[in-house]
């Protein structure tokens, strides 16, 4: 590390590094310098602001985590990490992306394919028990519209929230399985 010039220490921002999932299985950083091929080069600054603004890549799919969106940031303070990653030498390097998750057991209920098929799963755990709880929310929403409403739109009811607005990203029919399948996380059927 070069702690003078950071951007001169090798592979600096190329990606790569370690981290663990929630199920503990290796999952490494992408290459964030503006090399075309390996890292995000084909980003506009339109592409960038919105991805971290949002959770969801151009291309409609979720950030996973340890990946996620960041509201701590606004939209001029995300133009200016652009900038600044733009100013950073390209490394072509090619970070293998680790496999979507496999698809759960062929006996898996709709609602349970639809929360891995979502990432549902790499945020809150395949139980439940990742960030934030999910078996208490029978508890905290009082209707099955409410819990709905919060999946549809979180940030607008909690401004600074990391869960994302899946509103327009879930097909319509897709939310009824998928709120089966939160409620059984929790062992309970709809809320009372
Ligand atoms: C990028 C990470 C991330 C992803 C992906 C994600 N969530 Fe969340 N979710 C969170 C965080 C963080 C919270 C806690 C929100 C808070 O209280 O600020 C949360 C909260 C929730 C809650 C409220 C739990 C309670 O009892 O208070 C529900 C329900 C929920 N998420 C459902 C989902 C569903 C369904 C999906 C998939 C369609 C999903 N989440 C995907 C991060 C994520």
């Amino acid at each position: 590390m070069n702690i003078a010039e950071p951007e001169k220490s090798e592979g600096y921002f190329g990606g790569g590094n370690v981290l663990l999932d929630l199920r503990g299985r290796p999952i490494r950083s992408a290459n964030l310098t503006f090399d075309e091929e390996t890292g995000i080069g084909k980003w506009s600054e339109e592409d960038f602001v919105r991805t971290l603004a949002t959770g969801f890549r151009p291309d409609g799919t979720p950030l996973r985590f340890p990946m996620g969106p960041i509201p701590e940031l606004d939209e001029e303070e995300l133009r200016a990490v652009y900038a600044y990653l733009r100013s950073l030498p390209k490394i072509a390097n090619r970070v293998p992306r680790q496999a979507e998750p496999e698809e759960p057991a062929v006996a898996a209920s709709e609602g349970q394919k639809l929360y891995t098929k979502y990432a549902c799963s790499s945020c809150h755990g395949d139980d439940g028990m990742g960030q934030a709880d999910l078996r208490q929310a029978a508890q905290h929403f009082q209707t099955r519209e409410a819990l709905e409403d919060w999946i549809r739109h979180a940030p607008s009811i909690k401004p600074g929230t990391r869960m994302p607005a899946w509103d327009g990203i879930i097909a319509e029919p897709e939310y009824a399985p998928l709120i089966d399948h939160v409620l059984a996380l929790g062992g309970a059927g709809d809320p009372r």
